[in-house]
């Protein structure tokens, strides 16, 4: 394995391989439990390590490791040789020799390029400062099984220009989605980030700083918590700065009669999402937090089958 491919973020993938790995997890979603089903990684093994917390991310991959017939092996990274100081490329090429793939959950996104640099196997981020594109495999599954298809839906994301808003940038470059963002002043998306999206070709971005404004007609309505992970000292700053930027009822009633609400998850009811948005009718939270699953799946398959 010379060259493997990656999921660095979303930018790893053309088009044609979003749109094959999306159509293979529905499969395996219909295939679940089925002896058709198969076990594609049989005798292989993955390595998912993390330094951040995770529930879902963990979950998912490490069910869906076991269920494609291959080990899933989880470190808490700062239980290991790395909390301790090795370095991220002896830790690499360690790896390139035990599993067959490894994904990584880190603070800045340059710890997944370093990773990825020094492997021999696929790297899958599994969450950077950057990006998040295991999240929008998922969402992206979420949006096909309701509505079909994704080119030309219409995305509202309403609060911080995180890693969750740069990977929902790059889904619009990719797939078509008129994605509308509305954040604050001074927690807009990285410029960097935009330009990557533009250069894919596809959909269309517009930034505002109005909720209201970004959720007119929209198919969809979607956020995140205003502080990530390694921002909670800035948490009471940010509540201030995000004021009126809840999802609640009243922006909900903007979007169109058929749209639904996405959140990554883990959700603060009461600051970024009123319970009965995310509790009521509209919500699709747990599908998509269920279709992480099915997408990694897929994902997985397909990385180990082109590396
Ligand atoms: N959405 C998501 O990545 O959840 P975890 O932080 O629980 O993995
Ligand atoms: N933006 C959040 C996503 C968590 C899944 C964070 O980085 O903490």
């Amino acid at each position: 394995m010379s060259s493997p491919r990656h999921l660095r973020s979303l930018l790893d993938l053309e088009p044609g391989d979003l749109s094959a790995i999306l159509t293979r997890a529905e499969e395996m979603k219909r295939l679940r439990g089925t002896p058709e089903h198969g076990r594609p990684l049989e005798g292989k093994s993955v390595a998912i390590l993390l330094e951040k917390a995770s529930t879902r991310t963990r979950v998912s991959f490490e069910v869906g490791i076991h269920e494609l017939g291959a080990l899933p092996v989880t470190l808490i990274a700062k239980d290991t040789q790395l909390g301790r100081g090795e370095p991220l490329s002896d830790t690499a090429r360690m790896f390139s020799g035990y599993v067959h793939a490894v994904v990584y959950r880190t603070f800045g996104h340059e710890r997944i390029e370093e990773l990825a640099a020094d492997s021999r196997i696929p790297v899958i981020n599994g969450l950077s400062a950057l990006y998040h594109p295991c999240q929008l495999l998922a969402d992206l599954l979420t949006l096909k099984q309701e509505f079909g298809e994704l080119d030309g839906l219409s995305v509202a994301w309403v609060g911080d220009g995180n890693n969750m808003a740069h990977s929902w940038m790059l889904a619009a470059g990719l797939t078509g989605l008129d994605l509308r963002l509305a954040c604050p002043e001074g927690y807009r998306p990285e410029p960097s980030v935009l330009a990557q999206a533009e250069a894919l070709g596809r959909g269309s971005i517009t930034i505002t700083t109005d909720p209201q404004q970004a959720c007119e007609g929209v198919d969809v309505v979607t956020t995140d918590v205003w502080a990530s992970m390694g921002q909670e000292e800035e948490a009471k700053k940010r509540m201030q700065a995000f004021a009126g930027y809840e999802v609640d009822d009243a922006l909900m009633a903007r979007a169109a009669e058929r749209a639904i609400f996405l959140h990554c998850l883990p959700a603060h009811r009461g600051e970024e999402v009123a319970a009965s948005v995310i509790d009521g009718e509209r919500s699709r939270v747990w599908r998509e937090a269920e279709n992480r699953l099915h997408a990694q799946k897929a994902l997985l398959e397909w990385l180990l089958r082109e590396s």
